[in-house]
């Protein structure tokens, strides 16, 4: 009988710790602990129900900013509709978001990335083709250049860049 009792109330702390466990995962916003864990990236705040976070501490090349946002429970930035291109631009900074930081897009190896180039049209005429990527590495990637006048700037992916993650 107190066994059962004893391990009853064992399973019950068990799921209580898991639960915790699960929303601590669950909640990457909260910020004392990403104070604590980056304290250099600053929020830049909200937009279409999401965060950006900048890291203008360290440059780093395109995959290791990548991990470093999921290393903190988001990811490196999208920037996918005129709110959040306006709210980016809003967010220039001389001191704090300024030049040029990854965001979550590399060359694909798809048709679509090439153009026949004496006639400037987009090579699609090809479909009918299997498109082999072969054992290529990533080449360029896309950053986010914060200035009054904003870009999308390509750059090897190899190159060091700011970071710019989103929740
Ligand atoms: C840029 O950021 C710094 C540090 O947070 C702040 O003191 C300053 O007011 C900001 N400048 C502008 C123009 O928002
Ligand atoms: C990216 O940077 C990391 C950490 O410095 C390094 O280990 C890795 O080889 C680099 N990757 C590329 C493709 O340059």
């Amino acid at each position: 009988m107190e066994f059962r009792i004893v391990v009853a109330i064992t399973i019950g702390i068990l799921q209580l710790i898991v639960t915790a466990v699960n929303s601590a995962a669950a909640q990457p916003l909260d910020e004392a602990s990403l104070k604590e864990r980056a304290p250099r990236l600053i929020n830049l705040g909200n937009v279409d129900g999401k965060n950006y976070f900048v890291d203008s501490s360290i440059s780093r090349n395109w995959t290791a900013a990548k991990t470093y946002c999921q290393s903190l429970g988001m990811e490196l930035a999208t920037i996918m509709s005129s709110a959040q291109v306006a709210f980016l631009k809003s967010a220039y900074n001389s001191t704090t978001f300024i030049y040029t930081h990854w965001i979550d897009a590399r060359d694909s190896f798809e048709e679509r990335q090439y153009t026949w180039d004496n006639i400037g049209v987009a090579v699609t005429s090809l479909s009918s083709l299997p498109f082999g990527v072969g054992a290529l590495r990533y080449q360029t990637c896309l950053s986010y250049h914060a200035a009054t006048s904003p870009q999308i700037s390509i750059y090897e992916c190899e190159t060091s860049r700011k970071t710019l993650c989103q929740t």
